[in-house]
């Protein structure tokens, strides 16, 4: 099993995102002992905007160049298409994803790659698998008395589905502006609601394989 591992936080493996992927990732290899686990950094600066001939490609019935953005995102959606399970960890910026986030979906999706555009508008292209996005937060955007509006969350949802990824699962350390004992507690109770769905969904299903096999350089 291969787990594409996302972190885009700009305080990298010290971010309370990062931390809560790890703890996702450990209890996926828990059960997949033999899982690999590939990790892309986007956060300080490592991804560039898309650029001209990718925005054109968008627009045109095939890609107009084999270089820039258009060669990044080859190499990101082939990074997603061989991975059984996709975790993403990522800060809540502007109560969204970072820009640095969004710049990784830009280059991943994509028309006639992960997507198509027709009649009925936009049809998805990759195979599902479980996705975990691991959240972290200055302040509360969930729960019974949310503080602020949650975009993220939506929109990751949709956009992923866009592209054929529904089984989206979502765990948060909310308030780390509040503290470090509020933290603490935030941090158990997801660690206990982690525990909960592992408990239940002990394994993860490595893709079908001959998804992989297509994909293999
Ligand atoms: C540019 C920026 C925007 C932020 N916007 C929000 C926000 O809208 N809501 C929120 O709760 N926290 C916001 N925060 C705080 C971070 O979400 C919080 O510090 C989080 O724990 C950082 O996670 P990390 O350690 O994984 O980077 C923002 C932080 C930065 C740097």
């Amino acid at each position: 099993m291969k787990i594409l591992h996302v972190t885009c936080s700009p305080r990298g493996e010290a971010s309370e995102s990062y931390r809560l992927s790890q703890n996702i990732i450990s209890l996926l290899l828990k059960s997949n002992p033999a899982a690999t686990v590939i990790n892309r950094v986007i956060g300080g600066g490592s991804l560039s905007p898309i650029d001209e001939p990718y925005a054109i490609s968008q627009q045109a019935s095939a890609d107009v160049s084999v270089l820039g953005s258009i060669a990044r995102s080859d190499l990101l959606i082939e990074e997603l298409q061989r991975a059984d399970v996709l975790v993403i960890g990522t800060p809540m910026h502007n109560f969204s994803v970072p820009a640095t986030l969004k710049l990784w979906i830009d280059h991943i999706a994509r028309v006639r790659r992960t997507f198509n555009v027709g009649a009925q508008g936009k049809t998805s292209l990759l195979q599902d698998r479980p996705v975990y996005v691991a959240v972290s937060s200055g302040g509360r955007f969930s729960g019974v008395t949310p503080r602020q509006p949650d975009f993220l969350t939506p929109y990751l949802k949709a956009v992923l589905g866009m592209i054929g990824l529904h089984d989206v699962h979502f765990f948060s350390v909310e308030g780390t502006a509040m503290g470090p004992d509020a933290v603490a507690v935030t941090r158990q109770k997801t660690a206990q609601a982690l525990r909960e769905h592992f408990s239940a969904y002990p394994s993860v299903e490595a893709n079908d394989p001959s998804n992989q096999k297509l994909l293999t350089p």
